[in-house]
């Protein structure tokens, strides 16, 4: 038997990152020489706060590099839960909150924790295609429910979807890849339907401070949901922390400490000195997120008026994140085509169909890469398109 025999059917069809897909392309024709703009990146492109740095540093430096609790830290626990209390609204006891290597451990725990053999989990498309693998590798099944064209749940294919095996609800707000906020109407109709069929619904807000309008709405808010809400959100994007791994859920404390079983029998803790920088991010001057926040708007708007003036693209300026996501249908490609034909002309892009079968009928373009290379991005587009 070939070491590859061992690998198991849930594993093996779990399809790889279609953002690192594009990653790797794109590295390969960089080690080329080929000058690549790339709108890959699922990662701001600016540095952590220096404050959230200093911390950690001096953190190692204090000699914190022992496993901290498997919970999180304290300190770090009440300033996540002053921070859900000060800016979404909804209070947690800190032992609600349980610190996470990443929004995706977190999101990954909630689903192993609530998933029995055999359960359905709904997920949106286009979304995330780690919520789908997530559920997968939990040995439940995933129940994908379309969203309208304009990325608005549509409530009578999400009530459709519904099966007496149906277990829980997972969705981002903003959403990777549309930038979609979710709207009041829509919230409710996503409670009453949680409420209605006794379901769970796992809320990503790891996007929640890169909005452009109106502040995303914690789905915990809406009456009769935090107690069958788990709230997750992290450091990664707001921070520009990818790379530190830290992120959180909270949740009733019975359903949090079912997940820390999880995660100590796993990833032990988020590691100590990291949690320190944490604090900091949270406790520390918000400036920085401001004026990521201000940059990433500013290339919205470029963005969106460089793809809309395309021949065959359209799209909506996204509500938050830093992603487009247009219909390009209109250009007689797939997806998956264009991404091809732009990558050998020095663009990268992700194909829709990383985010939901049918939709390579759209590109993800993120915006996380300086002004300059957009602009050049899009004459590049401009070019291939118009021959
Ligand atoms: C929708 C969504 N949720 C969660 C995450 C994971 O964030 P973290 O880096 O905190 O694991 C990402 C990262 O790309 C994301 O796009």
């Amino acid at each position: 038997m070939m070491t590859s025999d061992f690998v198991s059917p849930r594993v093996a069809a779990l399809p790889p990152s279609p953002t690192i897909a594009v990653a790797k392309k794109a590295e390969e024709l960089r080690r080329q020489g080929i000058d690549v703009v790339d709108f890959g990146p699922g990662e701001p492109d600016f540095d952590t706060p220096e404050h959230a740095r200093r911390a950690a540093i001096e953190a190692i430096e204090a000699g914190m590099t022992h496993y901290p609790p498997g919970r999180g830290l304290p300190e770090l626990r009440e300033s996540i839960a002053e921070k859900l209390e000060r800016e979404n609204g909804v209070r947690y006891d800190p032992m609600e909150v349980i610190v996470t290597p990443g929004a995706k451990q977190a999101i990954l725990e909630a689903v192993f924790v609530s998933s029995r053999p055999g359960d359905e989990v709904v997920i949106f498309d286009p979304g995330w295609g780690s919520y789908d693998a997530i559920v997968r590798l939990a040995g439940a099944t995933p129940v994908h429910v379309q969203l309208h064209p304009d990325f608005t749940i549509d409530t009578g294919a999400l009530r459709d979807a519904l099966s007496p095996r149906t277990r829980s609800v997972i969705v981002g707000t903003p959403s990777n890849p549309t930038g979609h906020v979710l709207g009041g109407e829509e919230l409710e109709i996503l409670a009453d339907v949680c409420t209605a069929n006794d379901l769970l619904l796992i809320s990503d807000e790891i996007y929640e401070r890169i909005s452009y309008g109106e502040t995303p709405i914690s789905p915990a808010t809406l009456a009769g949901m935090q107690e069958r809400t788990v709230t997750v959100n992290g450091f990664s994007k707001a921070y520009a922390m990818t790379g530190w791994r830290l992120g959180y859920a909270a949740a009733p404390r019975d359903f949090v400490d079912a997940m820390l079983k999880v995660h100590e029998h796993s990833v032990t803790a988020a590691a100590s000195f990291v949690q320190v920088g944490g604090i900091a991010a949270l406790r520390g001057p918000q400036e920085p997120i401001r004026m990521m926040v201000e940059e990433f708007a500013r290339r919205r708007e470029i963005v969106v008026e460089g793809l809309n003036r395309l021949p065959g693209v359209s799209v909506s300026p996204p509500d938050g994140a830093f992603y487009a996501f247009p219909d390009i249908s209109g250009t007689g490609l797939s997806g998956t085509e264009l991404a091809f034909r732009l990558l050998e002309c020095g663009v990268a892009v992700t194909p829709g169909a990383g985010f939901g079968d049918d939709w390579d009928t759209h590109i993800r373009l993120s915006f996380a890469t300086g002004e300059d290379r957009i602009r050049a991005g899009l004459e590049r587009m401009g070019e291939i398109l118009s021959r």
